[in-house]
């Protein structure tokens, strides 16, 4: 059996700088024809000189696929010719509050503060792209910081605003509440809940910001993947860390997800027989949200059993070890392969493995 997708698209990734770049890009490029990149590196990404640096090491890293990253620029006050100078370079700009997740020391105190740059956003046609996370008691940050979407929802009606990974019920009714907002979901938002990070032993690998939550979102949000609820859009929040900065006392968040994406989203869909919803939520829903065209590629996964590397390098992927039933057919490749990570293991280049000999 196979699954034929059209561009897929994952408009939430961080592909990270330096070797890690060069090893989690290509498990993107490989299944995906663009991704929107988080801006979140040390230091942030907050200049056009380092964007397009950035830009150009992600070009390199993620060839010969055809991949577009879309850049983002993360959040300043920035002025009018600065935003519009960048705007041809960007899809839209990146809201951390301070402090709450990775590399977001250098994020927005005052939130009152920032509404003279959401009026140059607005009036620029630039997107934000918002991390809505209050500093509260953890299970309750997302809930706290839905009024602020709505006031901005209100206060910039022609502002798209996207609300990166909700995580809840209460997320997706502010999504519905007014039409400029959009929000993307990540895959293990739709496949875990805190239970599965805390509930047992505790799981490194699947903590991340913001925590899953509750049985009863989970699901919400899954049904609201699995109708491709028209302004929710997949988005993997990839965030690679390596294993000693999992494995440890002080755990990073973030959950690599990349080399299993399409593979568990195609049995997630298949499994409640909405297959056919599939190509809006990957694709279609992002490129009318964001008015994007990326390139046109065929993505073809099979029917067929493999088993995900316990390690891709020095990084542990979601379901490690797991047994999937579908995966990707790598274009760049003669057959299927059994996830890239295998090939790294095996001691080849990190750039396009399965394209060695
Ligand atoms: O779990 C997360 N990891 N959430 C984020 O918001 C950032 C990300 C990262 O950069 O590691
Ligand atoms: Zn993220």
């Amino acid at each position: 059996m196979e699954l034929l997708l059209r561009s897929p698209l994952d408009m939430h990734l961080h592909l990270r700088e330096g070797a890690l770049l060069s090893l989690v890009a290509p498990f993107s490029a490989r299944a995906f024809a663009g991704a929107v990149v988080m801006p979140n590196l040390v230091p942030p990404v907050d200049n056009l000189a380092r964007l397009r640096a950035y830009r150009a090491a992600i070009a390199d890293a993620v060839a010969p696929y055809a991949f577009t990253p879309y850049m983002t620029l993360f959040f300043r006050p920035y002025d009018e010719a600065t935003l519009a100078a960048a705007r041809a370079a960007i899809i839209g700009v990146k809201l951390y509050p301070e402090g709450v997740t990775t590399n977001s020391a250098e994020g927005v105190r005052d939130l009152e503060a920032v509404e003279a740059t959401l009026t140059l956003l607005e009036r620029l046609g630039i997107p934000l792209l918002v991390h809505g996370e209050s500093h509260g008691f953890v299970l309750d940050r997302e809930a706290e910081f839905l009024p602020v979407y709505a006031r901005w929802a209100e206060r910039f009606p022609r502002l798209t605003i996207v609300m990166e990974h909700i995580t809840t019920a209460a997320a997706l009714e502010v999504l519905d509440a007014y039409p400029n907002l959009a929000a993307t979901v990540t895959l293990h938002h739709l496949l875990i809940t805190l239970d599965d990070v805390a509930g047992g032993l505790l799981n490194p690998h699947l903590f991340c910001k913001p925590i899953a939550k509750r049985p009863a979102d989970r699901d919400a949000l899954r049904a609201a993947a699995l109708r491709a609820h028209p302004r929710l859009m997949f988005g993997s929040d990839s965030a690679p860390h390596p294993v000693e900065r999992k494995e440890a006392a002080g755990c990073a968040a973030g959950v690599f997800s990349a080399p299993v994406l399409l593979p568990l989203l195609a049995g997630l869909f298949a499994s409640h027989g909405a297959l056919a919803n599939l190509q809006a939520f990957v694709s279609d829903n992002a490129r009318r949200i964001y008015g994007i065209t990326p390139p046109d590629r065929t993505i073809t996964l099979i029917h067929k059993p493999w088993t995900v590397p316990e390690r891709c390098g020095d990084v542990v992927p979601f379901y490690a070890g797991q047994r999937l039933e579908w995966q990707v057919v790598d274009p760049l490749a003669s057959a299927a392969i059994a996830g890239p990570g295998a090939a790294i293991q095996r001691g080849s280049a990190p750039h396009n493995p399965d394209a060695q000999p």
